[in-house]
């Protein structure tokens, strides 16, 4: 048998082609990896919380699958902040508030959204349900959601927007080979992306020591179709030219001037670096530490987000993801400057869980949540939430 892959590996079996079923039925008969079934029934509605539907997917996925989703980098310092510093902001409520007209939809980059919630992006659906990212799509256009398509999908752009029925941003990797960069990012937009975020945070990966202690055995021939030409399957050495390790603020500038959608860039935690991104031609920023699976120790995104929001003023708007799972956390980050928010593992979870539709079901519970935080906290729509609902 052939030993397992590590992380590293993992990534660099890119552009080996796309996967079918039917290798990834076979990998599971020979132990390679157990892809999930999707006949499992997952009683949805006992699954009241994020945290729920986490604690079933964990007993469906691969642990080696389970480890690359949910694990952070070094002693997840960041990734357990992410989460904590949410907590340790206090509500102050507002009571008999007109709430007659509740609404949590909202307008972004133009483009109206029923809540101020998009689906990050994160790699390789195909490993957590063997519909990867059309079930995603799927689950994100059943409720709504605008989905951020990530460069390392298992499926081609084409292909999800085949069945998308809401719009789709794409996440670009900035390729060391500018040219097939330039040729992914008129592709995407031919494919019909409404925005692209630059990822900008991840020169290369942090030390995801737990990932590494339980490594990848991947199904044989599983893809990465948007790094055609970029990969040589099993070449170790062929990672780096996918990790951006030579991107620089004049790319930016150089993307922008063809870009044709708008850009965003995601992964900022520096107000200096919001306010440059901006110069260079930002139409958005993400504050986002990678899901505390890059640089270790460095604050948790709510943190960051309202030193971020200053710097910004206005110009743009501000994303934050990062430990969101609750309604009360997307009404802090609002309250806090971000004109929406992105949930990552969440959504996976429900994607290994049950596929599309327990895309869709995350979705709804922490829209519930947000309408009820909404409605406790005395605010009727996104516009209202301000500094007034934090507890001084
Ligand atoms: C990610 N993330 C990510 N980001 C990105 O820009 N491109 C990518 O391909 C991926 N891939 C990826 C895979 C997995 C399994 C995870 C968990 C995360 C980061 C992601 O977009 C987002 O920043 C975090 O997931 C947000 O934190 P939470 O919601 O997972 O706590
Ligand atoms: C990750 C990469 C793919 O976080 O961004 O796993």
């Amino acid at each position: 048998m052939k030993p397992p892959m590590n992380r590293k590996e993992f990534l660099t079996a890119l552009g080996a082609g796309s996967v079918t079923l039917g290798t990834l039925k076979a990998a599971t008969d020979s132990k390679s990896i157990a892809v999930p079934s999707t006949n499992s029934p997952a009683p949805l509605d006992r699954l009241l919380n994020l945290d729920d539907v986490e604690a079933l997917a964990r007993t469906m996925m691969p642990p080696s699958v389970y480890e690359y989703v949910a694990s952070g980098a070094a002693d997840e310092i960041t990734l357990r902040w992410n989460r904590e510093k949410y907590r340790e902001i206090r509500l102050q409520q507002q009571v008999l508030r007109d709430l007659s007209g509740l609404d949590c939809s909202t307008t972004l980059l133009g483009q109206k959204m029923n809540t101020p919630i998009l689906l990050a992006p994160t790699a390789a659906h195909r490993l957590s349900h063997p519909e990867g990212e059309l079930a995603t799509a799927r689950g994100a256009g059943a409720f709504g959601a605008t989905m951020v398509l990530s460069s390392g999908s298992n499926t081609g752009i084409e292909d999800v927007m085949a069945v998308a029925s809401h719009p789709v941003w794409f996440q670009l990797y900035v390729f060391k080979d500018r040219g097939l960069c330039r040729a992914l990012i008129e592709r995407v937009q031919n494919a019909g992306t409404k925005a692209i975020c630059v990822t900008v945070d991840s020169p290369l990966d942090g030390a995801r020591n737990r990932q590494m202690r339980t490594p990848f055995t991947l199904p044989p021939g599983l893809g990465y179709p948007h790094y055609v030409g970029i990969t040589e399957p099993g070449s170790v050495q062929t990672v780096d030219l996918v990790l951006p390790a030579n991107l620089m603020w004049r790319d930016i500038e150089w993307m922008r001037s063809f870009m044709k959608v708008p850009m965003l860039l995601k992964g900022v935690m520096n107000p200096d670096d919001a306010d440059t991104g901006i110069k260079a031609g930002a139409e958005g920023i993400i504050v986002s530490n990678h899901g505390g699976r890059c640089l270790d120790t460095q604050p948790a995104t709510i943190e960051a987000l309202p030193r971020v929001v200053d710097a910004v003023a206005g110009r743009v708007p501000v994303i934050v993801d990062g430990g969101i799972r609750r309604g009360t956390d997307v009404v802090k980050a609002i309250a806090l400057g971000a004109a929406a928010v992105q949930i990552g593992r969440p959504y996976v979870y429900g994607l290994a869980s049950r596929g599309a539709e327990g895309v869709t079901h995350v979705l709804k519970i922490l829209r519930q949540e947000l309408l009820m935080a909404m409605s406790l906290l005395g605010c009727p729509t996104i516009a209202s939430i301000n500094r007034s609902v934090l507890w001084k």
